[in-house]
């Protein structure tokens, strides 16, 4: 693999709040990675979920760059990112479902993603061989500034190493891939946090695929009963695994996983019993604010790291993927974590923290 002098740009925080893409792109910097994405290069940048790691969605030896330089399974299929809703029609194949056209209109630009049939434009290495393709257009001015410089619709997983936290800082992203990519631009923590949502609109109903930025009570309120619920889904995953290419081959994929041993609290009586039975030596608990000062004044030898308060679930979304970095800085022999409601964002920040405590 080529090896690369990792350049990091700051961008001026001013210029992404004021969100004028046009003068974003004169920039020198969003000018840079353009070229290095025309010329078929990848170029890690913030969106307004996590850090991507950017590539030409219509050229397959860019693409490969994405997956050679992530260490990603070849077969775990990429999110396609544009920057306007007319480029849309141009991706898609036959004509979009009336339920996808409500979710757009109501979360673009945003943290949702759209499964759709692909058009031939769209290469079996962006998508991994599957006729579908997965699209979304970010809320991040810096986002879609280089994608309109760029020209051509930008593939872009999360720009972690595969298999660690989805980076949510530049630095996290440096960490992770020194020497691996030519640019990483620095925009400053992501707002979100987590992940965009991932929805199937290919049928009758729409499935979630990955929880994410969008909750599921939004999507709800947008289209009702058209939405499967958690019980409904199970027949058509379990349908969709025993087919011979998976719905959303990523899920099945360990992620998130920080080194530390990590292990769910699921109640506060949980807690309780967990704290009577005597904690072991060189442990961590990760709670709530509100749990870490009624139980952490009463705790020796015992690290205790906030994670944001229960009644504010996105603050907890913000900085979650940061604290998981973090923890394995501590060499820890083992972290236990709050289990908090599965309401709003709730959801997709207890399917990741399932997915950083599995061990398989
Ligand atoms: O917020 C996000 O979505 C971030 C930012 C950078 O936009 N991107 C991101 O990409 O999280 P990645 O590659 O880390 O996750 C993409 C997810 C995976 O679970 C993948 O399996 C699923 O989307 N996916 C992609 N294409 C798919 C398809 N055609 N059908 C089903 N699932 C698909
Ligand atoms: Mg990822």
């Amino acid at each position: 693999m080529k090896e690369y002098v990792t350049e990091i740009i700051k961008i001026d925080e001013s210029l992404i709040e004021e969100g004028n893409i046009d003068s974003l792109k004169e920039l020198p910097a969003l000018q840079r990675a353009a070229e290095l994405l025309k010329e078929g290069e990848v170029v890690a940048f913030p969106t307004e979920t996590v850090y991507g790691l950017g590539a030409d969605a219509t050229t397959p030896e860019a693409i490969k760059k994405i997956y050679q330089a992530k260490g990603r399974p070849q077969d775990n299929p990429l999110i396609v990112h544009i920057a306007a809703f007319n480029e849309l029609d141009g991706l898609v194949k036959g004509s979009l479902n009336p339920l996808a056209e409500r979710l757009i209109k109501a979360f673009w630009p945003g943290p949702l993603t759209i499964v759709v049939d692909k058009r031939e434009i769209i290469p079996d290495e962006t998508t991994a061989g599957l006729d579908s393709v997965a699209i979304r257009m970010p809320d991040h001015p810096l986002t879609r500034a280089i994608i309109q410089l760029a020209g051509v619709p930008i593939a872009a997983p999360s720009a972690n190493k595969s298999g660690a936290p989805s980076p949510t800082r530049a630095e996290h992203v440096f960490a992770d891939l020194q020497g691996r990519i030519p640019l990483i631009l620095d925009g400053g923590p992501a707002r979100v946090g987590l992940e965009s949502t991932v929805v199937d609109v290919r049928s009758e109903r729409v499935q979630i695929l990955r929880p994410g930025g969008v909750s599921r009570e939004e999507i709800r309120e947008v289209i009702g009963a058209y939405l499967y619920e958690p019980g409904e889904e199970a027949g058509s995953i379990k349908k969709s695994r025993t087919a011979e290419k998976p719905l959303s081959p990523g899920m099945k994929y360990r992620h998130y996983s920080p080194e530390t041993p990590l292990f769910i609290i699921k109640d506060e009586s949980s807690l309780k019993k967990l704290l009577q039975s005597g904690l072991p030596e060189n442990t961590a608990l990760i709670l709530s604010d509100e749990w870490a000062s009624k139980y952490g004044p009463g705790l020796k030898d015992i690290k205790v790291i906030k994670m944001g308060p229960r009644e504010r679930p996105e603050l907890i979304a913000a900085g979650i993927f940061q604290l998981l970095r973090y923890l394995d800085t501590l060499s820890l022999d083992r972290a236990y974590i709050e289990a908090i409601p599965e309401k709003g964002i709730g959801e997709a920040i207890m399917n990741r923290i399932r997915k950083a405590s599995s061990r398989e």
